[in-house]
């Protein structure tokens, strides 16, 4: 599968992954646009946007603890266990769009979660910022200074944290290698990665079952799961 490229792997100092929904797929959580799409079966219009919170605000908390539920029932698949398992050949960083923190249990110790995280609230108003494994009884919870708390995610129309993405544009543009794994690259500006890598002239491995807008720009475009390719990538870099 990496045949083609096997060489500048092997001398790869650095390694980024750009993960997106597809990677947890065969965890068993849905992906965003897929043909299993979460959106499918919700206007994300009408869930992931500050309007939408501030219109319904039980509705779209009631929709995070059933994405929370269905969460903290994933395991970590063979995808995400191989990204962690190749930081014992290469620095490793992944730059996700996932919030579901699976990399990170998977044993991956450079994560940045671009999209914020599901386990993580905070205060619409003041600074309160918390991390929570249960759900809330009372909906929407409210924070101690009588505010409305809010899943501490990115939605749609709001920018990602700038330190969080200015550290990822760094990764981007030092890493030797990008592999762009799980994810359709439609949503800004986590799609403009591979493009800052590209310009520093990091070779670009897509590895989605599905082509993406980004596919003819790729070194190498692999048509499978990440949990099929991932593991064959760690084993190249065993038997070296
Ligand atoms: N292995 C690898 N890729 C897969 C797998 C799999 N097992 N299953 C599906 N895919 C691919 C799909 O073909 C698709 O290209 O993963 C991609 C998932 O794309 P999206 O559902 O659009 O998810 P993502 O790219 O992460 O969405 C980005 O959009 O809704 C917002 O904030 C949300 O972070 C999310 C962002």
């Amino acid at each position: 599968m990496f045949d083609s490229i096997k060489d500048q792997l092997k001398k790869a100092k650095k390694i980024a992954f750009v993960t997106g929904a597809g990677i947890s797929q065969e965890s068993g959580i849905p992906t965003f646009r897929g043909n299993d799409g979460l959106w499918r079966n919700y206007d994300p219009m009408k869930l992931a946007t500050i309007d939408a919170f501030y219109d319904n605000p039980k509705l779209v908390w009631e929709w995070y603890n059933e994405r929370r539920q269905n969460i903290f029932a994933a395991e970590p698949n063979l995808g995400h266990k191989a990204i962690a398992e190749l930081e014992n050949f290469s620095e490793v960083i992944v730059l996700t769009q996932n919030i579901d923190g699976l990399h990170q249990i998977a044993g991956s110790s450079k994560v940045l979660e671009l999209h914020g995280s599901i386990v993580k609230i905070k205060c619409t108003v003041c600074n309160y910022k918390e991390e929570i494994l249960t759900e809330f009884s009372d909906m929407p919870p409210l924070c101690k200074c009588g505010n409305i708390l809010r899943p501490d995610v990115v939605w749609f129309g709001e920018g990602l944290p700038q330190d969080v993405w200015e550290e990822a544009i760094i990764h981007a543009n030092s890493c030797d290698v990008m592999i762009i794994a799980g994810t359709s690259l439609v949503v800004s500006p986590a799609n403009t990665l591979p493009i800052y890598a590209k310009q520093n002239n990091a070779i670009l491995i897509e590895i989605n079952p599905d082509e993406t807008n980004m596919t003819e720009d790729m070194d190498l475009s692999i048509r499978t799961t990440s949990a099929t390719a991932l593991p064959e990538l760690v084993s190249m870099f065993k038997n070296n």
